[in-house]
């Protein structure tokens, strides 16, 4: 990449007073050190850029990943946000921390479950915004004391050959330093006797500086910090996101982070922050790939529940089908991006049966079809009415996803195509160069079976992919 050239100044030759003159010089001045720090800045974000690249590299391929919400509000069952949602207070909280003893989480099933379903990557919450940790913290008592269950998820998912990333909260609702009154999501928020209250953030600050390095130090390789979130005035150096991000690369040069620090999620890369690999848009799916202001591909990652809750939620039935949870991996990949879907176990630690059942459903569709994920990205191609295309270099994926009449029309790729397949099987797909109107020389017909204008019942309802050898 090459830098942005700003031009230097303009000038226009008019007749000018002296003082017009003067403000000319003084634009011409201003004009210049503008350029010379663009020049430098858009230096700089080339080469971060490409370091970006590197080190989003495997992510980009990897596509699929596990997202674990876990801790001790898999005891009240009504999600990780119980605590500010019905502003308890810590000593309302406690009774869940005393209780937590999730005798049945076994790491190693989980992460079998995980690669059965085709994911290759897992992120685990280490704590979340209740401050309760779920790993061995040196400087911190308010943890689950049996078992450091952080290192059990990165020893069993290491193990499967998955990479593996800790989700950490940045926001605390335990600690004494962090503001309690007047903060928009604090349980405290609205409590009087929280009014006045001083809190020393600096010390919050180093507190959390401090679990942080824990976690980058006393494990081994960590793939992606998922650090989780910011709002309102707390964003960026509020966090003393700099030194922090510093830190944590210093041990782990080739980690992955998310961009919350930065803003809130959503389009924080999108919209210029430079702190972050990749960009978070969460229960929600973009409209297009994300880009830079250069228009440089972003790495994204969209987050996802099965149901509508993180954590653990009894009463939330709300499950996905395995079918849009393929549609929905799919049009991830169609636009560059990755889906990491959440599991929340419940109090013992185990998974949902829901879950388990939607995974595997997924798992059985990957088997067949991953080669249209791995790797893949958007293709140059506009959507298709009947489903997606993905691509990877040299292999277009067509993604047939809804009934439709007769053939697909892979207009322009006449001359283009070296063979066609059905990904699942393997089994030749029937071709044709010609056929009734709409077909000029660079038309391509493909379908099931010949003769390949007759409509043909799907083989796979949820998603059937031809895989096209371009030439
Ligand atoms: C939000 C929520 C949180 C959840 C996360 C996942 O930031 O606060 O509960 O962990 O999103 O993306």
């Amino acid at each position: 990449m090459t830098s942005k050239t700003v031009p230097a100044y303009s000038i226009c030759v008019i007749p000018a007073s002296a003082s017009v003159m003067r403000l000319c010089c003084l634009l011409l001045v201003f004009n210049m050190l503008l350029a010379e720090a663009f020049a430098d800045i858009s230096t700089q974000s080339d080469s971060a850029y490409a370091q970006r690249q590197k080190r989003t590299e495997w992510f980009t391929k990897a596509r699929f990943g596990m997202f674990i919400h876990f801790g001790a509000y898999s005891i009240p069952a009504r999600g990780e946000w119980v605590k500010s949602v019905e502003k308890m207070s810590n000593e309302q909280y406690q009774k869940f921390v005393d209780e937590f003893d999730p005798v049945d989480f076994d790491a190693k099933a989980l992460a079998r479950l995980a690669k059965e379903a085709g994911m290759k990557y897992a992120v685990m919450t280490s704590r979340h915004h209740d401050g309760f940790c779920m790993f061995d913290s040196k400087v911190s008592d308010y943890k689950y004391k049996k078992r450091d269950l952080v290192r059990e998820f990165l020893d069993a998912f290491h193990d499967e050959g998955l990479k593996v990333g800790l989700y950490y909260s940045i926001i605390d609702w335990h600690h004494p330093d962090y503001p309690h009154y007047g903060d928009p999501h604090h349980p405290m928020r609205d409590n009087p006797e929280f009014k006045g209250a001083e809190h020393n953030w600096d010390r919050y600050l180093d507190f959390m500086h401090a679990q942080v390095k824990e976690l980058v130090t006393e494990y081994d390789r960590i793939d992606i910090l998922w650090l989780d979130f910011s709002y309102g005035q707390m964003r960026g150096e509020k966090w003393r996101a700099t030194d922090l991000v510093n830190m944590i690369r210093e041990y782990q040069p080739d980690i992955i982070l998310n961009n919350r620090l930065a803003g809130d999620g959503a389009t924080t890369l999108a919209a210029g922050a430079s702190l972050g690999d990749f960009d978070t848009p969460e229960q929600g799916i973009p409209d297009t790939p994300r880009i830079d202001g250069l228009g440089r591909p972003i790495p994204w990652e969209a987050c996802l529940t099965m149901n509508n809750s993180w954590g653990y939620n009894l009463a939330d039935n709300e499950w996905k089908s395995p079918r849009l949870i393929i549609h929905t991996l799919v049009n991830c990949v169609s636009k560059n991006g990755n889906l990491l879907l959440n599991v929340g176990p419940d109090a013992k630690g185990n998974i949902p049966e829901e879950s388990v059942r939607i995974l595997k459903e997924v798992g059985k569709w990957m088997k067949g079809n991953h080669r249209s994920i791995y790797n893949c990205g958007a293709a140059e191609l506009p959507k298709p009415e009947w489903g997606r295309f993905t691509q990877n270099g040299g292999f277009l994926y067509a993604h047939l996803m809804n009934p439709h009449i007769g053939h697909i029309n892979l207009k322009g790729f006449a001359d283009k195509v070296e063979k066609v397949q059905l990904l699942s099987t393997g089994t030749g797909a029937a071709v044709a160069t010609q056929w009734w109107g709409d077909s000029s020389a660079d038309s391509f017909f493909v379908n099931i079976k010949a003769p390949t204008y007759k409509t043909y019942n799907l083989p796979d309802e949820t998603d059937t992919v031809f895989e096209i050898e371009l030439k």
